[in-house]
């Protein structure tokens, strides 16, 4: 595996190996990895010839400092996990990515405005902005998201209809700890205590799966995560799986899927479950 700094690289590269007649896979992500990423990559691996796996931590897609101060950063350990599951890992500096600031606005209509588009303004659209550029320079066959952030994968997907952006943008399965936590990079900052508390999120989410209405789901969640004291709910809702609608219904042709977002102490963790 080989680390690319520069833009310039980076797109040399990829010309190279598509004009030798290679599949290309890309896996986007942030960093501090664990096994969540690595099934991405290690799917890229299984169905490309050559993968390429960004690590940057986006600055335009947060929208508090403190969580982008806090954001992990272990760079020697994530390509140590990496491997040979890579072919080149795109390791850019902030300057290198963004050499004036972005000024990109987009429109990606409601499936950016709802849930964690209305939590966290101009989330979606840093994460429009940075995912648009790796995918513009690698110009992969294929990128791989994880739906532990649906949501986002719903985003990048209409920006790649926006923008004429042709890779095939390959769904994953949300890969969990033994305890049943959805795996994420935040979850370092919790405690021992808070690390097991928070396994209430996955098991209230199963648990609702025996309701079969909207009203009965969405009371339940609400008072189960209410009687856990470390648990500070910021929203659940039932959505259409494909608009990301509101839900009053389960019988939806795309789907219902169920959205939350807890705050254990100052991380927040989100997690998501298919009803129908
Ligand atoms: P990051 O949070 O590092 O996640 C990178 C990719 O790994 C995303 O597609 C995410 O959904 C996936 N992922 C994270 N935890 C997972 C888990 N437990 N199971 C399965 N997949 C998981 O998402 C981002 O970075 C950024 O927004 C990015 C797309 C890289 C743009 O900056």
């Amino acid at each position: 595996m080989e680390i690319v700094n520069t833009v310039e690289k980076l797109i040399d590269i990829a010309v190279r190996e598509r004009a030798a007649g290679k599949t290309i896979g890309m896996v986007p992500t942030m960093g501090a990895l664990h096994e969540g990423h690595i099934s991405l990559i290690r799917r890229a691996h299984e169905e490309n010839d050559v993968v390429f796996c960004s690590i940057f931590v986006n600055p335009v897609q947060f929208n508090n400092a403190e969580d982008l101060a806090k954001y992990p950063r272990t760079l020697e350990a994530d390509v140590q996990l990496i491997g040979d599951l890579a072919d080149y890992v795109f390791a850019p500096t902030v300057e290198e990515v963004f050499p004036v600031a972005p000024t990109e606005v987009y429109d990606f209509g409601t499936v950016a405005n709802v849930m964690e588009g209305a939590a966290r303004p101009g989330h979606f659209n840093g994460v429009g902005v940075i995912v648009r550029r790796l995918l513009e320079w690698v110009r992969p066959h294929k990128a791989y998201f994880g739906e532990k952030d649906y949501q986002q994968i719903a985003v990048i997907r209409e920006m790649c209809t926006q923008c004429r952006i042709f890779a095939e943008i390959v769904p994953c399965p949300i890969v969990r700890e033994p305890n049943g936590l959805a795996m994420s990079s935040r979850n370092r900052r919790l405690s021992v205590h808070e690390f097991e508390t928070s396994a209430n999120i996955h098991r209230i989410l199963e648990e609702s799966k025996q309701f079969d209405n909207v009203q009965e789901i969405k009371r339940f969640v609400e008072t189960e995560i209410a009687k856990i004291p470390e648990f500070q709910l910021d929203y659940f809702e039932l959505a259409d799986a494909q608009t990301l609608l509101t839900a009053d219904t389960l019988d939806n042709p795309h789907g219902v899927m169920g959205f939350i977002t807890v705050y254990v102490g100052p991380v927040r963790l989100i997690d998501n479950v298919k009803y129908r």
